[in-house]
C-alpha cells in the first residue's frame, strides 16, 4: 500500500511546477513502525553520536554574526563544540573547540572577535586560521612531538544565502547537493542582510527527535494550539526533499477549514491587517480575504521601503509560513521581514534532554511603517535595529522559554510524550499522512543508523 493512498489530502497550493511553492511529488516512504527505543536509549544515542551527527551538515551559525575578519561563533552539538571564524580573506573557517596539546576549550566565550586565540590552560596560541603560533617554553618539548606544528584540528565549512555549515566528515557530499532544495530556495531570503535580534537555547525534557517530529507537522494546532485556528490553516502543503529535507507551507492570515464561519475577520487577523497598515475596522472584505489583502499591503508597502527582492517571493510568501526542514535537526520559518531559524540539539550525556535553539533574524528597515511582524514573538522592548546582537539566553528545564504562547504550550507538551513513549505500553508512532515530514526525517535518520548512508 502507498503512503500516499488518501485523495483527500495532502493540500496542494496548486502553484505552476516551475514555481518554488509548488508541490513536489511524493515520495513514498512506507509504513514502518519504528521502535520508541529511538526517543530514550542510550545505546540509540551513541549510535547516532558515531554515525550522524559526525556526518551531516550542521547548521553552525549565520554570517552576519561574523561580519569582520577575526569575528567568531561557536556551536555545540552533543559532545562536541566548534569555532567558526571569518578568515582575512572574507572566508569562514571551522575548528574543533580542542586544544591539541591537553584538551583544554580553547576559546571559553559564546561569539567575540580575536586576533588569535590563546588556551587558558598553559597558553599555547593559534591563528584565527587555525595555525600554531606558539608553545610556551617551545625549547622543553622535544622536536619530534611538535615537529608537525600542531594547530586547530579545522571541520568543513561552507554556507549558503548567508547560513553556515559544519561537516566532520570529509567523505559527505558538498552543502548544496546535501541540502536537497532548490536553487535558490534559501537565498532568495537574503538572510546575509537579515540580525539576529533574539536568541534562546532552553532546555526541555525530552530526546531531540520528540522536539523536530512535533514542529514537523501542523496535525497537533487545532488541539494543542487551538488559538491558532483564527488566523492559521492547519492543513498544510507538505513538501518532501531529497536527503530528508522538507518543507511545509502553513497558509497564515486565514481561518482554519475546521472553523465554519469563513465570513467575519478573526481579532487575530484583524491584528494582521492593522500590522501592514489596513484599518480592520474599514476593511469590508471576508475572512477569507484577509490573506490577499495582506499579500497586496505587503507587496506595496516593500515598493514604498525598496525592498526589490520582494519580486522574487510569490503572493503566499509574503503571508505563509515557509517551515523548512533541513536533515537533520533544523526548521526555519521562512519570511520576507526575517525568519525563524530552530535547531534541536542533543545533550553530551542525556538521551532524554535536547536543547531547543531559536535564533530570530530580523531585516531592518528604516521606515516607521514597517512594523515587526508579530508572529517572531519578540518579548516586548526587543531592539530590532540589528545594531546589538544581543547574548544568547539560556533557559533551564522546566522554565518558559519566553517566545510566546504558542511555543509555551510546546514546551509543556514535550517531556510529557517523552514519558509515554518510554513506556511499556507504547509499540511505536503511527504516521498519518500530515505527518509525512516526520516520517521522511525518521526514515533518513535510519539510513544513517543502519549503514545505509
Ligand atoms: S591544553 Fe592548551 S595549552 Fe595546554
Ligand atoms: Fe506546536
Amino acid at each position: 500500500m502507498s503512503a500516499n493512498y488518501q485523495a483527500k489530502w495532502p493540500m496542494d497550493l496548486g502553484a505552476p511546477a516551475e514555481s518554488l511553492e509548488a508541490k513536489q511529488p511524493d515520495i513514498d516512504n512506507g509504513l514502518d513502525v519504528y521502535p520508541p527505543s529511538r526517543y530514550y536509549s542510550k545505546e540509540f544515542m551513541d549510535l547516532e553520536m558515531e554515525r550522524l551527527w559526525p556526518r551531516v551538515w550542521l547548521l553552525a551559525g549565520v554570517t552576519s554574526d561574523i561580519p569582520e575578519d577575526g569575528d567568531y561563533t561557536t556551536f555545540e552539538v552533543g559532545r562536541e563544540q566548534f569555532i567558526i571564524v571569518r578568515q582575512e580573506d572574507e572566508s569562514i573557517k571551522a575548528f574543533y573547540n580542542v586544544c591539541p596539546h591537553r584538551g583544554n576549550r580553547v576559546c571559553l566565550n559564546e561569539s567575540g572577535s580575536a586576533a588569535s586565540f590563546t588556551c587558558a590552560f598553559h597558553g599555547w596560541r593559534f591563528g584565527i586560521n587555525g595555525k600554531l603560533e606558539s608553545i610556551t617554553d617551545e625549547e622543553t618539548f622535544d622536536p619530534r612531538l611538535i615537529a608537525h606544528r600542531p594547530g586547530l584540528n579545522e571541520v568543513r565549512c561552507d554556507s549558503v544565502g548567508g547560513i553556515i555549515f559544519i561537516n566532520m566528515d570529509g567523505k559527505a557530499p558538498p552543502l548544496r547537493e546535501y541540502l536537497g532544495l532548490p536553487d535558490g530556495y534559501i537565498e532568495q531570503y537574503e538572510v546575509d542582510k537579515m540580525k539576529v535580534v533574539h536568541h534562546v537555547r532552553s532546555a526541555w525534557k525530552a530526546n531531540w527527535k520528540i522536539g523536530v517530529d512535533a514542529f514537523y507537522e501542523t496535525y497537533h494546532l487545532p488541539h494543542v494550539h487551538p488559538q491558532t485556528q483564527g488566523v492559521m490553516e492547519d492543513f498544510s502543503q507538505n513538501d518532501l526533499y531529497p536527503n530528508g529535507a522538507s518543507r511545509m507551507i502553513v497558509p497564515i492570515c486565514t481561518k482554519s477549514h475546521r472553523i465554519e464561519d469563513q465570513e467575519s475577520v478573526d481579532p487575530y487577523q484583524a491584528f494582521m491587517l492593522a500590522e501592514v497598515g489596513i484599518d480592520p475596522e474599514t476593511f469590508s472584505g471576508t475572512a477569507q480575504e484577509v490573506r490577499e489583502a495582506v499579500q497586496q499591503a505587503k507587496r506595496e508597502r516593500a515598493k514604498k521601503v525598496g525592498l526589490d527582492h520582494y519580486e522574487n517571493f510569490t503572493d503566499g510568501q509574503l503571508t505563509d509560513s515557509w517551515a523548512t526542514g533541513l536533515f537533520p535537526n533544523v526548521q526555519m520559518g521562512m519570511h520576507p521581514e526575517g525568519v525563524f531559524i530552530m535547531r534541536f540539539l542533543p545533550d553530551a550525556d542525556d538521551p532524554e534532554l535536547f536543547y531547543y535553539e531559536t535564533m530570530i533574524l530580523y531585516r531592518p528597515v528604516d521606515d516607521p511603517s514597517y512594523k515587526v511582524p508579530a508572529w517572531m514573538g519578540l518579548p516586548e522592548g526587543t531592539d530590532t535595529s540589528g545594531e546589538v546582537r544581543p547574548d544568547i539566553i539560556h533557559v533551564p528545564v522546566g522554565e518558559s522559554p519566553n517566545l510566546g504562547e504558542v511555543l509555551d504550550q510546546d514546551a509543556e507538551l514535550l517531556p510529557i510524550v517523552q514519558k509515554g513513549v518510554r513506556s511499556r505500553g507504547f509499540r511505536g508512532s503511527l504516521y498519518g499522512e500530515q505527518e509525512q515530514r516526520v516520517r521522511h526525517f525518521e526514515t533518513e535518520l535510519d539510513r544513517y543508523i543502519n549503514g545505509d548512508k
